[in-house]
């Protein structure tokens, strides 16, 4: 029987990279050093569900009141502005403040990212960034979050899948001082209806509990280098 094996990717094609996992997980970190190292855009979607939060939180509508988010959502206009190779939504113009960092987003944002509006809305916005990566000459995206492997690019050339125990992932959000309910926020992204959290099928995955960072980026940059050269 003959052996089916990928061929090398055209070293003009644009590559897309889908980084999913809970809380803690490794994907910022291990996704903005590959963006680094193959030239790529990073985007961080959960910044872009932070931010969303943050201002639905400042307008005082309610994760409860559908026909209220429903009207917030229609005067939000997203664009996006690059710092250095991230890309950054701004809303209205401005760009997210370190509160999307804080104990009351960590609180809220998994409420406003079950809504199936709420997600409806930045659908087309995360597609659009492979316009804007091409358009900054990128070789390609990395975009990390919950649904990336699953909902938004189904087809990225390459979908990975980072987990941890429960208690490693608490050990590493607390030293970064952070005061953050991962495992309610797991619950609630794990078994909301509209794109939970969910290793997509065929995705690599890898389990970041032991592995140092270095290890878990030359995982994914062998398999990425192998294809793409
Ligand atoms: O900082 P951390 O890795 O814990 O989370 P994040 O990536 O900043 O995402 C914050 C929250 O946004 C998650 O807990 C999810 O509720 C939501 N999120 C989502 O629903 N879908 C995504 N693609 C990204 C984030």
């Amino acid at each position: 029987m003959l052996a089916l094996i990928d061929p090398p990717m055209a070293p003009t094609s644009f590559i897309i990279i889908a980084i999913d996992g809970g809380a803690a997980s490794g994907k910022s970190s291990s996704s903005k050093i590959l963006a680094d190292r193959f030239n790529l855009l990073h985007v961080d979607t959960g910044s872009f569900y932070r931010h969303i939060t943050y201002e639905l939180l400042r307008m005082g509508v309610a994760h409860t009141d559908l026909p209220a988010i429903n009207a917030a959502l229609a005067t939000l206009v997203f664009t996006t502005r690059l710092n250095g190779r991230s890309a950054q939504m701004l809303i209205g113009g401005k760009p997210a403040g370190s509160e999307i960092r804080g104990q009351n987003v960590n609180e809220h944002v998994s409420h406003y990212a079950a809504i199936p509006e709420v997600r409806h809305a930045l659908l087309g916005y995360q597609r659009g960034l492979v316009d804007v990566a091409k358009a900054h000459a990128f070789r390609g995206l990395v975009m990390e979050g919950r649904d990336i492997g699953s909902v938004i690019f189904p087809d990225a050339d390459f979908r990975f899948f980072l987990h941890a125990d429960p208690a490693e992932r608490a050990k590493r959000r607390a030293n970064e001082g952070q005061t953050d309910s991962i495992a309610e926020r797991d619950r609630i992204d794990s078994s909301r209806k509209a794109s939970p959290l969910t290793c997509p099928t065929g995705a690599i995955s890898i389990d970041t509990t032991s592995l140092p960072l270095a290890q878990v980026v030359e995982q994914a940059a062998t398999l990425i280098a192998g294809k793409i050269g």
